[in-house]
């Protein structure tokens, strides 16, 4: 993947209203050419966020997370992918037959609809769980980087173009899925930021070096007082780590 930082980096428009996303979007205007839009901002503004966000000229990465059966989720990507999603999730947990039609549905719009095909990841484990919750709360009893590759291939046969995983387990995804599968992690922090309720965090840099297509950050930028510096050092980090 030869793409440029900034058309690797995703940042997460975690407001409650759009005025507040514009805002934010005013101050890294130039800068920023993708957002990840998901649970807050959606529930308060609604998938008009989503075409609005598009209107400005930026790709969208729509964290929907949807966990359903089949039939639903099919019609709910396929709602995603009309109004001009880049990327939507599903969760793998969700089971084969689930992904498959939500693969479906966004090669059927691409093809009704002429319009590039929006992405679909699976997200694999949030990057707040750990290995103990894993075996006491969820009862899996593997180690977490083997649940997620597990999670991963399945998502890949059944059709879904790459996940959602935290950078710890990017190396692990990429010698098991191969390189054009492709890996988005959230869980970012540059050195010196808060991990917040993020447990298996990396810097931006040392995810690149991992293997990451994809880089969400959420709160290390938009709680910055000057969120362009912030994303400006996160660009030269991540050219550091390619070159
Ligand atoms: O503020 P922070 O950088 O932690 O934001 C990360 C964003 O990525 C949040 O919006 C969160 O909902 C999302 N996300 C995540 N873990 C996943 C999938 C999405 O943290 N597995």
């Amino acid at each position: 993947m030869m793409q440029k930082p900034r058309d690797r980096l995703f940042v997460a428009l975690d407001v409650d209203d759009l005025k507040s996303a514009d805002m934010l979007m005013n101050r890294m205007q130039g800068l920023v050419s993708q957002y990840k839009l998901g649970a807050q901002l959606l529930t308060a503004a609604g998938p008009e966020a989503v075409m609005h966000v598009r209107r400005r000229g930026s790709g969208v990465s729509y964290d929907a997370k949807f966990h359903d059966i089949p039939n639903t989720v099919e019609t709910a990507v396929t709602n995603a992918c009309r109004i001009g999603a880049t990327i939507v999730n599903v969760h793998t947990s969700g089971g084969s037959d689930m992904m498959t039609a939500a693969a479906r549905a966004a090669r059927d719009v691409a093809k009704k609809l002429r319009q590039p095909k929006t992405l679909v990841l699976g997200v694999t484990l949030l990057t707040s769980l750990t290995q103990g919750m894993l075996g006491q709360e969820l009862g899996v009893r593997r180690a977490l980087v083997n649940q997620v590759v597990h999670l991963a291939r399945l998502a890949q046969a059944a059709g879904l173009d790459g996940v959602v995983a935290s950078p710890h387990e990017i190396k692990a995804i990429r010698k098991a899925c191969g390189p054009r599968f492709v890996i988005l992690t959230p869980g970012i922090r540059p050195a010196g930021h808060a991990r917040g309720d993020q447990k298996r965090t990396l810097t931006p840099g040392q995810a690149m070096a991992a293997g990451a297509d994809y880089i969400v950050v959420g709160r290390p930028v938009y709680r910055a007082p000057d969120p362009a510096q912030v994303v400006r050092s996160i660009y030269q980090e991540m050219e550091d780590a390619l070159a």
